[in-house]
């Protein structure tokens, strides 16, 4: 049988890429998309559904509970992803990142428990920065979910504040709470204000690429197209208040990743330019995600590295125009253009 599945934040990088992921994959399913269009949410991305009947979309705030109230009424679970998501933006202004991704977080969990048993699973999509850095020196530790969270950014403590939260109402009140703890994503529709996309617009218009420090930082990638299947394995097998790591056991050095990328973009290390530290920069991510494989089956199916970072680097040199509507400001214009009465 179908659900109707609300999900936050659709307008989003790995959000817009879930929508897709369940309309093109889960015949069955319609989903509400609920997103309040920050600089982040962009229904370009989701153009081609923009009259599909399965597919919703709600302007709102995850922190306005009347409207939360209205939109509840119509949906069987949720996907929460609606976030201040920018690790560098929170340094700067941190107070946002805790009123969106702790306080939202709360008005939505309180929105669901308002409705009682008509609401199932709720899943919190959380992050691997929960944990904290691991060391570079040695590769044998890897982040578990029983791993202490120990979060060092703004942005990183607003998500462990949204993560115990969404835990915390599945041990008060008892409701259907799953937490996905993901690694770095990379794929198509990513706002350029983050390594992959800048990295590639960057060279291919002649500059130069800011890399920051020595580039010894470790990301772990998984493609997007991934984290959504594995999200929506948690949604439809998770056992309820557990929390699931997801990752592509894919490590890869800043530096690597940038001779890679400007590589693909016809450019040699003279397009790098070493830039300040970001403060307080995490040494290492990398995800163990032996329970989520275990216990629901799911690991890392699609094309593997590095094959599918050439495919996402050719998909931001096929869609410049994409690139260009965000930087300039005009895809704002789309919500107004197409559905806003
Ligand atoms: P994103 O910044 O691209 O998208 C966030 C979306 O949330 C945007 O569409 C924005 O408009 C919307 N939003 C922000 N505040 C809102 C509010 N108050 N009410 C309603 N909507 C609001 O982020 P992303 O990279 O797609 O990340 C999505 C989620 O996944 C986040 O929760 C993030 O913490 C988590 N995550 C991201 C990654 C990654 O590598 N990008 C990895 C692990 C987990
Ligand atoms: O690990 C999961 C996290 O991955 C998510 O929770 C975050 O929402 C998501 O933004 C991402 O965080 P990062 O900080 O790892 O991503 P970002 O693309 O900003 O940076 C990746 C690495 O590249 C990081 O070590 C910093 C470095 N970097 C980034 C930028 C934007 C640079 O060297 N130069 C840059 O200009």
């Amino acid at each position: 049988m179908g659900q109707t599945i609300l999900v936050t934040g659709g307008a989003g990088f790995i959000g817009s890429n879930l929508v897709r992921f369940i309309l093109e994959n889960r015949p069955d399913d319609r989903v509400v998309n609920l997103d309040s269009l920050t600089y982040a949410g962009n229904l370009e991305s989701l153009a081609d559904f923009k009259d599909d009947p399965r597919h919703e979309f709600v302007h709102a705030d995850i922190g306005d509970g009347e409207k939360l109230d209205e939109v509840m009424g119509r949906v069987d679970c949720v996907l929460h992803l609606a976030a201040e998501s920018h690790v560098d933006r929170s340094i700067h202004d941190p107070s946002l990142f805790l009123r969106t991704n702790i306080l939202g977080t709360q008005s939505l969990l309180d929105a669901v428990r308002r409705r009682g048993d008509s609401i199932g699973r709720f899943v919190y999509v959380s992050t691997d920065e929960v944990y904290g850095e691991l060391p570079l020196d040695d590769k044998s530790q890897l982040f578990t979910e029983s791993t202490p969270l120990k979060p060092n950014s703004p942005y990183a403590v607003s998500k462990t504040g949204g993560d115990m939260l969404a835990r915390a109402y599945w041990h008060t009140y008892g409701m259907d709470v799953c937490i996905t703890r993901c690694s770095n994503n990379f794929g198509a529709y990513q706002f350029p204000e983050k390594v992959i996309p800048l990295f590639v617009n960057k060279p291919i218009e002649g500059e130069q690429v800011p890399l920051y420090g020595d580039g010894s930082n470790i990301r772990d990638w998984l493609h997007v197209l991934y984290h959504c299947e594995a999200i929506c394995r948690v949604l439809d097998d998770g056992v309820s208040g557990e929390a699931y790591n997801i990752g592509g056991n894919n490590e890869r050095s800043n530096l690597e990743l940038t001779k890679m990328l400007i590589e693909l973009c016809g450019r040699d290390e003279s397009a790098i330019k070493h830039v300040e530290d970001r403060l307080g920069h995490d040494m290492r991510y990398a995800i163990d995600a032996t329970k989520i494989k275990r216990e629901l089956g799911w690991e890392p199916t699609r094309s593997a590295w590095p094959a599918a970072l050439e495919a996402t680097v050719q998909w931001y040199k096929d869609n410049r125009d994409w690139s260009d509507r965000v930087r300039s400001g005009e895809y704002q214009r789309f919500y107004e253009q197409n559905y806003a009465k």
